[in-house]
């Protein structure tokens, strides 16, 4: 029998909204993907398979192989930037904005390098550089809000969603860098080599996109 179509899925926030999206393409996990240690899962079509992974994580899976497409936010793939991937569909869904942010009231620094703590260090120096400016990054992998307020950094770039967070911490949003959205992503090669498969997927998709008016 080929191999199931493998299909590698972002946890946390964006895996609620997408599991409901799955059951429109008849695609069901057999067992409950959360709670459990499991990394890989049969669904109710034995031709596909699921992965639950780190957002960060899927695109290096769908680069190599490791996976035929997945779904992902906009902002990991901006920071990952691969020519080996396409997105065929944004499905609108878990928007937020990547953005910067400093602590309430308080001005960048006018020269210098900024110290800027993220997780996104490619998009953050792609975006200072456009503005001509250096900066020392600092790679972090959660909690980015701190980093101004115990003066580990000047700003950090994150995803904003409700601001909440931002909020709680006495920090403000400043400049937005792009909009983020969850994305269909496909590896170049499974897109020839699949493509029986994936076509349906991503006409199924685009249709939800366009009957759910969430553009
Ligand atoms: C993200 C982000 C912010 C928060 C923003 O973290 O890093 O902390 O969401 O959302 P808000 O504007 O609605 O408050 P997430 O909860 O995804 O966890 P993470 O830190 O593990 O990325």
């Amino acid at each position: 029998m080929t191999e199931p179509l493998t299909f590698a899925l972002a946890k946390g926030r964006l895996l609620d909204d997408i599991l409901p999206l799955l059951a429109v393409l008849g695609i069901e996990p057999t067992e409950a993907l959360t709670g459990s240690r499991k990394l890989i899962f049969e669904t109710t079509r034995p031709d596909v398979r699921l992965l639950v992974l780190r957002a960060t994580d899927v695109p290096p899976y769908v680069e190599r192989g490791g996976a035929h497409l997945g779904i992902t936010g906009k902002d990991t793939l901006l920071e990952y930037g691969s020519d080996m991937l396409c997105e065929p569909v944004d499905l609108h869904l878990s928007k937020c904005r990547l953005m910067t942010a400093t602590r309430k009231g308080v001005n960048l620094p006018k020269f210098g390098r900024l110290r800027v703590a993220t997780k996104y260090v490619n998009v953050a120096r792609r975006y200072f550089s456009a503005q001509g400016r250096q900066i020392d990054p600092i790679k972090l992998y959660g909690g980015m809000e701190l980093a101004p307020i115990v003066g580990l950094s000047d700003v950090i770039v994150d995803v904003v969603d409700t601001g909440n967070t931002l909020e709680a911490n006495g920090l403000e949003a400043r400049d937005l860098i792009a909009h983020s959205s969850a994305r269909l992503v496909v590896s170049r090669v499974a897109m020839k080599t699949r493509h029986a498969l994936i076509a349906p997927i991503m006409g199924a998709l685009n249709e939800w996109v366009n009957a759910n008016n969430v553009s």
